[in-house]
């Protein structure tokens, strides 16, 4: 996850092949601790606009598929492809349906023909991608006129409670970069989609314990990737460390996590309309 504030950061891109890998390493874990992502899923479902029928639909970092299982559900007439940038989450999802094409892609070069797709669904797959204007430049190419896209992602807030407890411990890169709101705005503004709705709502989970984050991070695949990441374990006094620290954030309920979670909703205009 990068950008962070600037159009582009090629030093600090994670690299793609890490993040394919990682995922496809976390395929069968996954649906397991996506109760978040179950929900910002939903959420952004709730988000489209009422009586849309697509003829063909794209669920864009499909992920397991669990959201393509769903798509197929609510479009049951529809033509439906599933595109992930890991194999091993694609191999998973070709085994339990939904989509009916699962194909191996990169959301900012989308293998698919101009104007070929009435919706384009992502949920939380972009905040992956270091250049979120190619990822809009690709959905202005790949929908037709009318079009719609919806994709939730997660912003500058996300996890803030875990960095500034590594923070306290060594100053170093464990927590990934999040692009900040501001910075979707101005994007979404300049893609030359028509910007339906966009806004940035914010999620609290709760652990027992700093180690229940980190697991459900890693089985997400979702783990630290940027460079400038300490590599190796973690040793023992850090760790201590990095436990003492979040304690300052206990509340009631638990340890919290808080996530930063962007929905947008664009369209593309017709013909006349531009
Ligand atoms: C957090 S998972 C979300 C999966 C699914 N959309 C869901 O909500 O359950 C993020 C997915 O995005 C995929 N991904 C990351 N970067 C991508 C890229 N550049 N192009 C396509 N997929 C990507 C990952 O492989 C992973 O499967």
């Amino acid at each position: 996850m990068t950008d962070l504030s600037q159009p582009t950061l090629p030093g600090a891109l994670p690299d793609k092949r890490q993040v394919a890998a990682s995922f496809s390493r976390a395929a069968a874990s996954y649906d397991s601790v996506a109760a978040l992502q179950r929900a910002v899923g939903m959420a952004l479902l709730d988000k489209l606009p009422a009586g849309l029928a697509p003829a063909r639909w794209l669920d864009m970092g499909s992920g397991t598929g669990h959201f393509s299982r769903v798509l197929a559900e609510c479009f049951n007439d529809a033509d439906g492809v599933a595109v992930d940038i890991a194999e091993g989450m694609l191999r998973h999802a070709r085994e339990h349906g939904g989509a009916r094409h699962h194909v191996a892609g990169d959301a900012e070069r989308l293998p698919l023909l101009d104007g070929s797709v009435d919706l384009l669904f992502s949920s939380l797959a972009v905040q992956w991608c270091g250049q979120f204007a190619s990822v809009l430049g690709e959905a202005r190419r790949v929908l037709r006129p009318g079009g719609v896209l919806a994709f939730s992602s997660l912003c500058v807030g996300t996890l803030d409670e875990l960095r500034a407890s590594w923070q306290a411990v060594d100053g170093m890169v464990h927590v990934n970069r999040f692009r900040r709101f501001e910075d979707y705005q101005r994007l979404c503004g300049d893609s030359g989609l028509e910007l339906i709705d966009l806004e940035r709502r914010p999620h609290v989970l709760h652990y027992l314990d700093v180690r229940s984050l980190t697991h459900e991070l890693k089985a997400l695949g979702a783990h630290n990737l940027n460079p400038g990441r300490p590599s190796g374990l973690t040793g023992r006094a850090r760790m201590q460390g990095l436990l003492q620290a979040y304690e300052q954030f206990r509340q009631p309920q638990g340890l919290p996590a808080t996530y930063q979670v962007v929905y947008g909703v664009l369209r593309k205009p017709l013909a006349g309309e531009q």
